[in-house]
């Protein structure tokens, strides 16, 4: 079989990282193998995000800019997937003559025939959503891993409608994937070599509450860590809603469970909260965090965090600084309030302007630094265990994660690429911390 280039760029989060991993292992079949530059592809894929407006925006800038690289390639192929591709569907195809695909986020098992469609001059869009759970299935896992580290997704969808978001309208009701058919997979990567394992979905916590029979996510959890080869697991994204007691516990008795929690609060004030539609109050959050300290005392804790919801006062947003200096996150994405389309804060008036948005995430992000600093700081001098997981950047060094998810580089051998090893911190950076092997 004739090798041909695909090009494929991701966008958000990483349930589209993982969508692409296994895009990727798909079109190999097809004779694709993956390049890095987008003037060599034959085959161009964009694998979309459209939480915020601005995210939207750039793929229609890419989508244009596309149009002369059509014209001095004709051959190339473009396809579009993800969550900009569920949202506008057929439209993009009439909007932009140039593309040849669009794939929406429940009909990636589709991409081989539309891509051989496309090969043979035959331009489609599948963007229905499917019913029933068969389609976590119709997808093949991704074959032939050679890394350390590998998500698993467990659900998809989400159920929550926040109040602000789109993911719902994206990504369907959420589903539960089969709890054997989970640790299937996971047994193969662990044979594969992997060791450490990211459960993923966009409300892994309410995995099993959908009436799919299977078992509540911290039984998925502990069967995991019953898998030998299995040295470490993670899970994103959580609700706090839904931190259940027995999930806490895993955090309390499951050393393989890593310290690290990815927890999005969204704001400090129970109005706002109220009017996302998040389902806790902030008294709730900080009591699902005082109860995971109390079990796991070195737990660090991420988040995300929206600012300038509308009608948020000035003393609403200094509640979301003083959750901050409460919970002292580890790291913290945050963003201004962005309007979607077709959700209930759409509705609302977006009324703060946008100087008084800027400068409201301008102050939360100076104080998540500082908080930051002081954790990456707090490592130096310590003895930390380290999963390398590859060659770094500079030459002569690996990378590795220690327990709560920060990257260390340390002087030594590709040999040590998948072993847990101890590292002394000599030096904390901003995103990196800089080690020595023992
Ligand atoms: N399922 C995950 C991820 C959702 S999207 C979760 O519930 O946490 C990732 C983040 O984008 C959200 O946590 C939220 O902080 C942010 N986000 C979502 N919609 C947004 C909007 N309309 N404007 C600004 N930020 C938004
Ligand atoms: Fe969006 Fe809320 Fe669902 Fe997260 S839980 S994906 S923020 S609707
Ligand atoms: Fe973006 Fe879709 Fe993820 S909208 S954040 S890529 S679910």
């Amino acid at each position: 079989m004739q090798s041909k280039n695909l090009y494929i760029a991701t966008f958000g989060c990483q349930m589209n990282v993982n969508d692409s991993e296994r895009i990727v292992t798909m079109l190999q079949e097809l004779g694709y193998r993956t390049t890095e530059h987008l003037r060599e592809g034959d085959l161009v894929l964009f694998n979309t995000c459209t939480v915020r407006g601005g995210a939207e925006d750039k793929v229609h800038q890419h989508l244009a800019n596309l149009k002369s690289l059509k014209k001095k390639r004709p051959g190339t192929l473009i396809g579009i997937a993800g969550c900009v591709a569920q949202q506008e569907g057929d439209r993009l195809l009439a909007d932009y003559p140039w593309l040849d695909l669009v794939v929406g986020t429940h009909n990636l098992h589709l991409l081989p025939e539309m891509v051989r469609e496309a090969e043979a001059g035959r331009r489609r869009s599948e963007t229905d959503f499917l019913e029933n759970d068969t389609r976590l299935d119709l997808f093949p896992a991704i074959a032939g891993y050679r890394k350390v580290s590998a998500f698993v997704t467990v659900m998809q969808g989400c159920d929550n409608f926040c109040s602000y978001c789109i993911v719902p309208y994206v990504r369907g009701r959420e589903i539960s994937r089969r709890f054997d058919e989970i640790l299937r997979e996971v047994r193969e990567l662990a044979s594969q070599g992997v060791r450490e394992v990211v459960l993923l979905g966009q409300n892994v916590n309410s995995y099993g509450m959908k009436g799919e029979g299977e078992p509540p996510f911290s039984e998925l959890v502990r069967e995991v860590a019953r898998v030998p080869e299995v040295a470490r697991i993670r899970f994103v994204t959580s609700h706090p809603k839904d931190m259940s007691p027995e999930l806490i516990a895993c955090f309390g008795d499951i050393p393989k469970l890593c310290g690290a929690l990815h927890l999005p609060a969204q704001s400090g004030n129970n109005r706002i909260l109220a009017a996302m539609n998040r389902g806790y109050s902030r008294e709730r959050y900080l009591e699902t965090v005082r109860a995971l300290r109390a079990v796991r005392p070195d737990i660090k804790f991420t988040g995300d965090m929206i600012v300038g919801f509308p009608a948020e006062t000035e003393a609403e947003f200094e509640e979301t600084l003083s959750l901050m200096e409460e919970v002292r996150y580890f790291d913290l994405f945050s963003f201004v309030y962005s309007p979607r389309p077709g959700t209930k804060a759409a509705e609302l008036a977006d009324d703060l302007s946008k100087e008084v948005k800027l400068e409201r995430l301008d102050r939360l992000q100076k104080l998540q630094s500082i908080h930051s600093r002081v954790h990456n700081e707090s490592y130096t001098g310590t003895i930390q265990q380290v999963l390398v997981e590859g060659p770094a950047k500079r030459e002569g060094q690996v990378m590795g994660r220690c327990d709560s998810g920060r990257i260390v580089n340390l002087a030594g051998s590709p040999e040590l690429i998948g072993c847990l090893v101890n590292v002394r911190i000599v030096e904390g950076y901003a995103n990196s911390l800089l080690g020595e092997l023992l």
